[in-house]
């Protein structure tokens, strides 16, 4: 579905990602993994546009993505979330679950500000099912630091897609909560969505992955089954020597 070739990105003396080549397969989990500044997110930000790299392409279903603008793939249908949440500080947790509705931005809109009969019930379903207990309409900025990430999360996963990128989403979130969205998360695969998640923790990837990719220092130590990559050797010295 995803298709990562040749992948090199500089930010000054830094070099990122060096050569990064991979598949994403389609209907399952894929986990990136890697220690800190590995290159996971940069690899995120390069695949939905936010940065260009300086060699190599990027290939969804066949279209060369790589020039393309964020909104551009987004629309495509690469729905993603974000390490640093980014939300709207002063628009109501309903306001930004009716904004991604829609791939249009015409239509984003007018679904911002329609102000006709809204169906409550069913976006207080969506807080019940992402275990944010919060009102419709309390303001995003009153949210919490897990609670943020569980709305990123609900975005994404509202927002027409084809594929989910999810930049550690249970980083900061409660056990319960947590396990709520693994389970989540399980479900959705079995309905046949392809997920791409940056994840630390190791049970959680275990429990999720079908497949592992494991980066380290911006290319791909090893990548596999979860038993296979988890339990290579190269994976568990980069992480003890982060
Ligand atoms: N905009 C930028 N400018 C300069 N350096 C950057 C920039 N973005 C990332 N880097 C550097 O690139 C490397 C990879 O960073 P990246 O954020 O992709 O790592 P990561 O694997 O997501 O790490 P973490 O697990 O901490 O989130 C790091 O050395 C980081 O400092
Ligand atoms: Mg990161």
């Amino acid at each position: 579905m995803i298709q990562v070739k040749d992948i090199k990105k500089r930010f000054g003396g830094v070099e990122a990602i060096k050569g990064s080549h991979f598949v994403i397969p389609e209907k399952s989990i894929t986990a990136l993994i890697g220690p800190n500044g590995a290159g996971k997110t940069t690899l995120f930000d390069i695949i939905t546009g936010f940065i260009t790299p300086d060699q190599g392409n990027i290939f969804f279903e066949g279209h060369d993505i790589t020039k393309k603008h964020p909104f551009e793939i987004a629309n495509m249908g690469v729905s993603r979330t974000f390490q640093q949440v980014r939300l709207f500080k002063y628009l109501t947790l309903l306001e930004h679950l009716r904004m991604v509705e829609d791939n249009e931005d015409i239509k984003i809109i007018r679904n911002l500000w329609k102000r006709e009969k809204v169906d409550r019930r069913q976006y207080e379903d969506i807080l019940e099912k992402f275990g944010i207990e919060r009102d419709l309409d309390a303001l995003a900025s009153e949210l919490s630091y897990g609670q943020r990430k569980l709305l990123d999360l609900a975005m994404a996963v509202r927002k027409p897609h084809k594929i989910l990128l999810l930049d550690e989403p249970v980083a900061g979130v409660n056990a319960v909560v947590q396990e709520r969205i693994e389970d989540l998360l399980l479900k959705m695969k079995e309905e046949g969505e392809t997920i791409l998640l940056i994840d630390h923790d190791m049970r959680f990837v275990r429990k999720l992955a079908d497949y592992v990719i494991a980066l380290d220092a911006g290319v791909v130590l090893v990548e596999g089954t979860p038993e296979k990559v988890l339990a290579d050797k190269r994976v568990l010295e980069a992480y003890l020597g982060e």
